[in-house]
């Protein structure tokens, strides 16, 4: 393999239907405080709030809540978080959500254990935390892959930023995933998290190095699979065989297993972010979005890559046509995918317009170095213009 590479995992998972089983021996590992993070409701309304609740004083836990958490997760619930944690001071921050919930449990973990301002040290001067508080994870929905990585997603509000931090120190203990507990995401969650997965996996694979690398063979594996429980799970939402597919193929997407000896393109979501930091979309959307179009750019310089993908995903057939053509419409073939699934394949469809500020987006993304093709500004504006 062409490049060298490190890869650790210290998340422990508990995957399946009796996942919830393993909650209280998890807690026991744990002095008596725990910071309990969810979101907007869904699991008050699911019924899971109170089971965890249960759990949590069966296991004889003092608990304080953070509530709340919108989706894309912003600087002013983190700010909330920490205060509370400071104050608290809990032995295990359990994060129960989607993404979100994960993200801004990551960032309260982290900066309730500094005097330093938690956005300006480790969002924006990227400093590696010193320590932070353990955070353990029952998942709601399957998308980012956070519940087995180290990155945190926030979105500051008043300065349009959304940006990540990573830390070793960020990976959940462990992570409860139960894919009945997905049955209830609303669909075009669902759909937003299904594009995610697929994109996590192509900024991976839509980059060097082209040697016979494992990574791209296990990526189109997973790819395959998500495409197919896709297409099951949206025909009946209780399929728990599409389901768990989705939710481990989910976690597999970005827990560092698909990057060894990849240079990682990862534009597409440094776009997304900021698109996401001006609209408030739901993530994968956005990524669906423009993805297409991105690609259609990257695709002359890296032909050969395309026709794999062509090829090995969607099965294009050959017969009478260039290389070029047969790379060009596996990308066709991608963004036909999004559509068939109902999302979204341009930024009008977020509610974007021409008078949408969408130079100052442009402006706003930073370019990366990872992908076939260094992104200029002008790309970055040209396609944006082109996905509107
Ligand atoms: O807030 P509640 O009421 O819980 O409702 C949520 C939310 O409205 C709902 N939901 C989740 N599970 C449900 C459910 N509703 C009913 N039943 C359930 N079982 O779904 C909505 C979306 O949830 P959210 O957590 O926002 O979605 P997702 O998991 O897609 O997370 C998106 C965030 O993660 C970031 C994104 O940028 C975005 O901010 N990302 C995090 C990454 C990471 N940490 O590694 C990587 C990703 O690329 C991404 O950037
Ligand atoms: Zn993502």
């Amino acid at each position: 393999m062409e490049y060298d590479f490190s890869f650790q995992n210290p998340t422990r998972i508990h995957f399946g239907k009796h996942a919830l089983e393993y909650l209280e021996p998890e807690l026991n590992r744990f002095g008596p405080r725990v910071l309990l993070v969810y979101g907007g409701g869904s699991v008050k309304q699911t019924g899971l709030y109170e089971t965890t609740l249960k759990l949590l004083k069966r296991s004889r836990k003092k608990i304080s809540e953070l509530s709340g958490v919108p989706s894309n997760p912003t600087a002013s619930k983190v700010y909330e978080g920490i205060s509370l944690a400071k104050k608290f001071e809990p032995d295990l921050i359990l994060a129960v959500g989607g993404g979100s919930v994960i993200d801004c449990a990551k960032a309260v973990a982290a900066g309730a254990l500094t005097h330093q301002d938690f956005w300006e040290t480790f969002f924006l001067r990227k400093e590696k935390p010193m320590d932070a508080i353990p955070i353990g994870v029952i998942l709601t929905m399957a998308g980012t892959g956070s519940e087995m990585n180290g990155g945190s997603v926030i979105t500051h509000e008043e300065s349009k930023r959304k940006t990540s931090m990573e830390s070793g120190l960020l990976y959940p203990i462990f992570s409860i995933l139960n894919p009945e507990l997905t049955y209830t995401v609303p669909k075009e969650q669902m759909i937003s998290g299904i594009c995610d997965i697929i994109s996590h996996i192509l900024e991976v694979y839509m980059s060097p190095s082209d040697e016979d690398n494992l990574s791209d063979d296990l990526a189109e594996a997973i790819l395959g699979n998500v495409i197919r429980s896709a297409r099951r799970a949206l025909k009946d939402p209780k399929d728990y065989t599409a389901r768990s597919n989705l939710m481990w193929g989910a976690t597999l997407g970005l827990n560092g297993l698909l990057e060894g000896s990849k240079r990682q393109d990862w534009m597409v979501h440094q776009i997304e972010h900021q698109i996401g930091a001006y609209t408030n979309c739901p993530h994968g959307l956005g990524l669906s979005a423009i993805s297409a179009n991105y690609y259609r750019l990257v695709c002359p310089h890296a032909e050969g890559r395309f026709f794999r993908f062509a090829t090995n995903v969607w099965n294009i057939d050959l017969k009478g046509k260039t290389q070029t053509e047969v790379a060009r419409l596996g990308i066709d073939a991608l963004e036909a995918f999004f559509r068939e699934m109902g999302a979204c394949t341009s930024l009008r469809e977020l509610g974007m317009d021409e008078t949408s500020p969408i130079d100052e987006i442009a402006n706003s993304c930073k370019r990366l170095r990872g992908g076939y093709l260094n992104f200029t500004h002008e790309q970055i504006c040209k396609l944006l213009w082109d996905s509107l």
